[in-house]
């Protein structure tokens, strides 16, 4: 071999290492994209600290055509994509049963099964059960109707509906990510230390401006997807939002979903904000201006089961309606500690 040749097998050899050393690190950076992909997917389920991934869409799209599984897949449907099929401009006015644009999924996260997002894992089980707001033994579809009436800004969807009997087998289907003993243990909110004070609207301002304004806009008003009715990240008041008479108008309600689920990819393990920050900025919140529950008087014929953060009157006692809104909460609580031997919790 004369030195020619040599050097030119030497670059060949040399421009083969390139070509594969490229390919490796590219497949390397395409893997590193899927793994990641999977880890940031918005459904990817977390349970305790063994961890456990799965992804409740590639779950529902495995399902059969059977007349139940297809029920289950409408439920689902109904559930991410609400305003596309039971909004105001759904294009149907008959099943126009929200009267705003929300998702369930924007306040049950992942498809209601993300720990205290108000997951509704095994919640079918625990109906019927006794509601304290109306003071008496209440079914699933009431309770489903409970969120349209006051989280929808809507009206209630007739029990024997296509679209509720679809909520109900998804909900019932979700009962397979239930514990053992048919349970979960991460259902409703989180528990924080509820600040005894009042809300501090100068700093929940302060957060929002800092911490939840990029997504959610200045004025609170939400962002939808492109050329879709459903929102990316849906509005914390305003005309489409939530009424005052929702579960998330509550401060302490509020504080306790913000603490372990905002800013988004908070989660109760690693949660963002401190007790103190999550109270502020769902009292800044909870006072802008959203749609009001009508009839706010004939909620609770059992006044005293009205939750202490509710922000309307009447109540069965002497506070203000302003430290109803904005706390201090405790002295609210003890009083029915004292009076009525009730522990009141939100
Ligand atoms: C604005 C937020 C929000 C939206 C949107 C929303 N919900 Fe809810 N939902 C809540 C809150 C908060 C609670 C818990 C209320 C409480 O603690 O009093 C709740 C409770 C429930 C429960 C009872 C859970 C339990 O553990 O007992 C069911 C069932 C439910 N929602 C279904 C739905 C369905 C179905 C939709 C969509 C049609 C929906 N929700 C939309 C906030 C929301
Ligand atoms: C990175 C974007 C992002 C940031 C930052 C963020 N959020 Fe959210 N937020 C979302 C998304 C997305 C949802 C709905 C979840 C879904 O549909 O999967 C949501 C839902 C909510 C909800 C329930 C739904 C509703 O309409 O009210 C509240 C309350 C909320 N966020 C409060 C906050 C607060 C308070 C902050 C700041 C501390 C914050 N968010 C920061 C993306 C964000």
């Amino acid at each position: 071999m004369d030195k020619k040749d040599y050097t030119k097998q030497l670059k060949k050899i040399k421009s083969r290492t390139y070509f594969f050393c490229s390919i490796a690190i590219l497949s390397i950076i395409l893997l590193l994209f899927v793994i990641y992909g999977n880890f940031t997917n918005k459904n990817v389920f977390m349970e305790g600290s063994s961890f456990q991934l799965f992804t409740i869409d590639n779950y529902i799209s495995s399902l059969d055509n059977s007349k139940t599984s297809l029920e289950i897949k409408y439920g689902f449907e109904l559930f991410k994509n609400t305003p596309k099929y039971l909004g105001p401009q759904n294009g149907n006015e008959e099943l126009a049963y929200a009267g705003n644009n929300l998702s369930c999924n924007n306040c049950h996260l992942f498809a209601g099964t993300k720990p205290y997002s108000a997951p509704l894992i095994g919640v079918v089980d625990r109906f019927p059960q006794f509601r304290g707001r109306e003071n008496k033994m209440g079914t699933i579809e009431e309770r489903i109707n409970g969120c349209f009436e006051r989280s929808m800004n809507g009206r209630m969807m007739p029990a024997d509906s296509k679209e509720m009997k679809a909520f109900v087998s998804y909900l019932k289907w979700l009962d397979r990510f239930a514990d053992k003993d048919g349970d979960y243990k991460h259902k409703g909110f989180v528990k924080i230390e509820i600040p005894n004070r009042p809300v501090d609207l100068v700093k929940g301002k302060h957060i929002f401006d800092n911490l939840c304004f990029a997504c959610h806009g200045k004025q609170g008003q939400g962002l939808k997807i492109k050329n879709s009715l459903v929102y990316q990240y849906p509005p914390l008041w305003g005309d489409d939002s939530f009424n005052n008479g929702a579960g998330m108008t509550r401060v302490i309600t509020a504080a306790q979903f913000i603490k372990a689920n905002m800013p988004f990819g908070a989660t109760y393990q690693v949660p963002i904000l401190s007790d103190e920050e999550a109270y502020d900025v769902a009292g800044y919140i909870s006072q802008q201006q959203r749609p009001q529950k009508i009839n706010p008087e004939i909620d609770f014929p059992d006044l005293k089961r009205k939750p202490v953060s509710t922000p309307y009157p009447p109540y069965a006692d002497d506070f203000s309606i302003i430290q109803h809104q904005m706390g201090p909460f405790q002295p609210i609580m003890e009083y029915y500690k004292q009076k009525y031997s009730m522990t009141k919790t939100k």
